[in-house]
């Protein structure tokens, strides 16, 4: 048997390495990116035929990734519909959706795409797992749907997971600045993994083995909706006693040690928060383990659109008042919708039909809710005049806080941006 692991070395030291990602969503495109910035081969798959086409264009389909850096990528990668493409690869890194279905984690992405992968393995192919998973997801189901048996691990193939930590958005955490966790399933796995990792982004962080690492990823992300939700819930109390929680949390933050200020909002959204953690608790359930605080931050977080609803009720009397929300994004700065609250919400008030509805986003530039089709807002004096009652929901960068201040009637704002006053409530 060939020496692999010793092959592979000479690659990665000669930048002689066949790169294959397999789905170029948020995750993928932005490593695609990153390593056709080096000498070795890249190449990018996506089913989605509209995806390919664009970046062929040029065309960034991410708000935060410009054009300018497709096109750039474009002159040392190959991006196409066809896995005849990842034939003989070195690497090949799995950036595929695991959503939920039925509350219960959804692995159909996965399976299917090791269907097409697996006759195009080669010996000596180093394969690594960054979608987010449940622990055992890359030893037991990338395994044995890639028919790794066949091979022998740690010699002539090698595999691991690296969860992804992106913050998108935040131009602070671009990913050469976020420390990399890695695993691997053998010595040597874990070896070559970390110098790939090791070409794109200078911190990497070794994982003890790939359940510690695709378990660490869970627990990142659990520990941030718990928190949220606690948030969110004191906020419920707060309301009551008319304190404001934002002053709450900005007072107690001035603690040096042991507080880190976590921030309600309308609820959470997004692909991982309200997601990530079922994908533990689904685990724990087979285990006979209860996950009380997981199934509390789906229990309170599902119930923030209706609060903030029941609040608009409350102030806001009159059947067909104009209401406009702002932000439908899960998270500001973003053109992603996933598991919006934004959306949730505008849903509530569509399914009453209680008021006039509209909305206004910089990245979203039509919605349909119900059958009917909706253009975003533009935010100038006049349109904001129109509208009995506007509803922060995402706190885009974009909008124009002092014209919505000074034009609008009635804001609520769930997102503590606007000073309390006798036109701004803040829930
Ligand atoms: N987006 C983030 O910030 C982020 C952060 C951490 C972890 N993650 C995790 O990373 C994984 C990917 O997330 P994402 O946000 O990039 O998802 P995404 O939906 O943006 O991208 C996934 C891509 O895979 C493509 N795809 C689907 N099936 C395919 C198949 N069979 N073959 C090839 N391509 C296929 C889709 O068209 C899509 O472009 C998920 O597990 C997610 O939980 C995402």
């Amino acid at each position: 048997m060939s020496n692999y692991y010793r092959l592979n070395l000479k690659k990665i030291r000669n930048s002689k390495l066949k790169i294959s990602i397999i789905g170029l969503g948020y995750v993928g495109l932005n490593l695609l990116i990153h390593f056709a910035k080096t000498k070795n081969e890249i190449f990018g798959i996506d089913t989605d035929k509209k995806k390919i086409s664009l970046i062929k264009k040029g065309k960034s389909y991410i708000n935060y990734i410009t054009d300018r850096s497709i096109k750039k990528t474009n002159k040392n990668s190959i991006c196409s519909t066809d896995y005849s493409l990842i034939k003989n690869s070195d690497v090949i890194i799995l950036c595929l959706p695991t959503p939920l279905k039925n509350n219960q984690p959804d692995l159909s992405y996965l399976k299917r795409s090791c269907k097409k992968i697996k006759s195009k393995i080669k010996e000596g192919t180093i394969i690594v797992l960054e979608s987010t998973s449940y622990p055992g997801t890359t030893e037991n189901f990338i395994y044995k749907n890639l028919n790794l048996y066949k091979y022998e691990l740690g010699k002539n193939i090698f595999l691991g997971f690296s969860p992804e930590r992106e913050d998108p958005g935040n131009n602070k955490f671009s990913i050469s600045k976020i420390p990399k966790v890695i695993s691997g399933k053998t010595k040597k796995c874990l070896k070559l993994i970390e110098l790939i990792y090791k070409i794109i982004i200078p911190k990497i962080v070794k994982a003890e083995s790939i359940k510690v690492a695709e378990t660490s990823k869970l627990l990142e992300n659990v520990y941030r909706a718990v928190n949220v939700t606690l948030v969110n819930e004191i906020k419920l109390i707060t309301n009551k006693l008319n304190i404001d929680i934002f002053d709450v949390i900005n007072t107690a933050k001035t603690k040096p040690f042991g507080f880190q200020a976590f921030y309600p909002g309308p609820g959470l959204g997004g692909h991982c928060l309200p997601v990530d953690p079922l994908y533990l608790s689904y685990v724990a359930k087979k285990l006979g383990v209860r996950s009380t605080f997981i199934e509390l931050t789906k229990k309170i977080n599902s119930k923030v659109p209706y609060l903030i609803y029941a609040k608009l009720k409350s102030i806001l009397k009159i059947k067909k008042s104009k209401v406009l929300v702002l932000g439908v994004t899960y998270k500001a700065n973003v053109n992603d919708t996933r598991e919006s609250a934004g959306l949730k919400l505008l849903e509530i008030i569509k399914k009453n039909n209680t008021y006039s509805l509209s909305y206004s986003d910089p990245y979203v530039k039509t919605l349909v809710i119900g059958s009917k089709k909706y253009n975003s807002v533009k935010i100038n004096k006049q349109n904001i005049k129109k509208f009995d009652c506007i509803i922060l929901i995402t706190n885009h960068k974009k909008f124009n806080y002092d014209i919505i201040k000074k034009n609008s009637k009635l804001i609520l704002d769930t997102r503590g941006k606007f000073r309390v006053s006798d036109k701004v409530l803040r829930i």
